[in-house]
């Protein structure tokens, strides 16, 4: 923590007067400290308390370095800093902490550090004039959720259904390009995980262009709560000053929320909708404004959503999609399938499917496929109770249809031949629609005759 300010005791803000978890009430004697201002207490210099809000005479602080030091009556006094993070070229190929602290072994950097608690730029609000299509060689994001510069995509799921995975295969098949910068954001999920993604792009030449911040699930919620704004602050430099665009990668930003809500149950405040308190969900907006584009330079990211209890009507996941230009669902009946990625193409959606972006012929395509496994979700429901032969033969010719496009859209991963020994594949985006077009004109169906 030594890094994040240089600490100078400044003017006396007064004595803590009630200590509960986390949360530390100062009662102000003195002079009156901003919001998200660090205090130091006396004799105490390895603890950051964090102003979060005021109650008349009362600083409520939270508890950055979960030390168990702290006693009622002991001094208070301010620091004019706020938590920062490195930014800049410096930054690049490193692991951070979301309070700047270097997780990998290599030097603290001290200078050129922003308050990650200010948002700079988000005022020149850009969604660009000339959308560009990037990529990404998996056939079902391609088709069903193009993946536009400057935009915003979801990928989101129950546990265990193949999140990290097809955020990783993200990672290993956009980040390849030279100019490429990247930032990865790990917030509350494994940290084995976070190990495993470090050492990959280690082997390769991505980290050079990577940041990395991490806080996750062995963190407490404040930290937890402040990785993604401190990712966002390193994000914000590299558009507004160096005019780059940059891919930016959350897994889990679902744990942003859930961190929020614990720290604010810390915090004594009343929860409302589904137990999130409405705090959190005006946060969680003000930290996807930061991850916007502007007339300077991109932010494109792929954010990872996990679904509590496989609920999709979940209020939080419902604040975290309306952020979304594309949501990717992936279920746990695909998955159970063996279907990867499990992408349930019904529920999947995108309002970058339109045929001025991905182009008449994808667009028209795109439209059929969603009829035909409309027509396929409710068929299955007849197949249940008469049997396929029953079906007129239109009606079986289309389930047919459905059945190899569900396969079709099924792919072996790069990232995932450690789990299934079968090498990664790519596919253009003109590969994946002519084997679309290739199934719905019954080319398929007559290959598999002969
Ligand atoms: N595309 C895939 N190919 C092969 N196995 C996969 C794939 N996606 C997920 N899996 C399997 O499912 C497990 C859980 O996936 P993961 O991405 O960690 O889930 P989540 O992040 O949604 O909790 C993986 O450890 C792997 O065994
Ligand atoms: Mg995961």
């Amino acid at each position: 923590m030594r890094t994040n300010a240089v600490k100078i005791a400044g003017s006396e803000v007064g004595v803590i007067k009630s200590l509960r978890g986390l949360m530390v009430e100062i009662q102000i004697t003195g002079e009156r400290p901003d919001v998200k201002e660090l205090l130091i207490v006396e004799n105490h210099p390895e603890v950051f308390l964090e102003v979060s809000l005021f109650k008349t005479d009362t600083a409520v602080c939270i508890n950055l370095t979960n030390s168990q030091v702290l006693c009622c009556g002991q001094k208070v006094s301010r620091s004019n800093t706020k938590v920062t993070v490195p930014v800049g070229p410096k930054t690049l190929g490193r692991v951070f902490s979301a309070l700047g602290e270097p997780l990998d072994n290599g030097p603290a950097l001290n200078d050129n550090r922003r308050a990650i608690s200010e948002p700079s730029g988000t005022k020149n609000y850009h969604k660009g004039k000339k959308l560009e299509l990037l990529e990404t060689g998996i056939k079902v994001i391609d088709f069903l959720t193009p993946f536009v510069k400057g935009r915003k995509i979801g990928i989101v799921g129950g546990a265990g259904v193949g999140k990290t995975v097809l955020t990783m295969e993200m990672i290993h098949n956009v980040t390849r390009s030279e100019k490429s910068l990247s930032i990865y954001c790990g917030v509350g999920e494994r940290i084995r995980e976070g190990n495993e993604l470090y050492e990959t792009l280690k082997e390769t030449e991505v980290l050079k262009n990577t940041v990395m911040f991490f806080g996750q699930m062995d963190s407490t919620p404040a930290i937890r709560s402040m990785v993604g704004p401190a990712a966002a602050t390193s994000a914000e430099y590299f558009r507004d000053v160096e005019g780059r665009d940059i891919l930016f990668f959350v897994d889990n930003i679902y744990r942003h929320i859930q961190a929020l809500t614990e720290l604010s149950t810390n915090l004594g405040l009343i929860p409302s909708e589904g137990g999130y308190s409405p705090t959190v969900f005006a946060e969680l907006r003000r930290l996807e404004d930061r991850l916007s584009s502007t007339d300077k330079g991109s932010i494109t990211s792929v954010q990872a959503v996990y679904i509590p209890a496989d609920d999709l009507s979940d209020p939080a996941v419902q604040a975290i999609s309306q952020q979304l230009d594309s949501v990717l669902v992936l279920s746990r009946s695909v998955a159970e399938n063996g279907i990867r990625p499990a992408v349930d193409l019904l529920k999947t959606t995108s309002s970058l499917l339109t045929s001025t972006i991905v182009g008449e012929r994808h667009y028209q395509l795109a439209g059929k496929v969603q009829a035909i496994m409309q027509k396929y979700d409710s068929l299955k429901n007849i197949i249940a109770i008469v049997g396929e032969n029953e079906l007129s033969p239109a009606d079986r010719t289309d389930y047919q249809n459905a059945k190899r496009l569900i396969q079709f859209f099924s792919q072996d991963f790069a990232v995932a031949e450690r789990y299934n020994g079968r090498p990664g594949e790519y596919y253009t985006i003109d590969q994946t629609l002519d084997g679309i077009e290739k199934i719905l004109l019954g080319k398929a169906a007559e290959e598999e005759k002969k």
